[in-house]
């Protein structure tokens, strides 16, 4: 299976964990794109789904799959979503594609978080990936450096905003030995909206892709 492959298994594999009549939360990027796409077939199913961004809630609705405000909703069964970075703890960096803050929130809301990725993602500490930290736009630099102060290298994302308008700084250089605690500390700066680490709520399983077929890790 060469990487696509394994984003779509995986993806597939995730519809064992929808639960009939439930409301869906929906991650984004690549493997969550395929995770929606294989929804399609079995929308009539679930109650509607809560998307964790613009571009999510688009490709659903493009499948004629509802989209609901999480405010209007009860309970979310269970959220699929990708990852930049995972271990075997089932910590998590995301945020590549910029929607850590609507991720990390339907994350916190749903009852089960099912992480999706291919077998490239797995590592055994997080940081390799630069973290990327939403930032209110004034607060640039002072934010940048307070993450120097911490032993980062902080890059602002060029020509990107968020769909809560704010920017995105990736940091660099940044060994994660203590998630839970760098991501509570990360979340005290000032101006930061949130961190991209997900560990004081981790994913529940972990669904990899690798070469010989799907691996569950709980
Ligand atoms: C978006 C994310 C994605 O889950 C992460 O970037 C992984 O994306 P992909 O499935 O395309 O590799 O956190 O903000």
């Amino acid at each position: 299976m060469n990487q696509e492959e394994m984003k779509k298994a995986v993806a597939e594999a995730a519809l064992d964990y929808v639960e009939a009549g439930t409301v869906i939360g929906i991650g984004t990027g690549t493997t969550a794109n395929y995770f929606i796409d294989a929804l399609a077939g079995i929308k009539h199913k679930i109650e509607g789904t809560v998307a964790s961004s613009e571009a999510s809630a688009e490709r659903l609705r493009s499948h004629g799959i509802e989209v609901l405000d999480l405010n209007m909703v009860n309970e979310v069964s269970v959220y699929v979503d990708g990852a930049d970075e995972a271990t075997k703890h089932l910590h998590l960096i995301k945020g590549g594609g910029g929607a850590l803050t609507r991720e990390k929130i339907v994350a916190a809301a749903s009852r089960k978080f099912v992480c999706i990725a291919d077998e490239s993602k797995l590592v055994d500490i997080l940081g390799q990936f630069p973290l990327p930290i939403e930032v209110i736009p004034m607060a640039r630099s002072y934010v940048a450096r307070e993450l120097v102060k911490l032993g980062g290298e902080p890059v602002l994302r060029e020509g990107f905003i968020t769909d809560n308008g704010n920017i995105i700084l990736d940091v660099h250089g940044l060994q994660i030995m203590e998630p839970t605690k760098l991501e509570a500390q990360l979340n005290n700066i000032a101006g930061v909206v949130t961190n991209g680490i997900f560990a004081i709520r981790p994913a529940d399983v972990l669904l990899l892709g690798t070469e010989t077929g799907v691996k569950t890790l709980t």
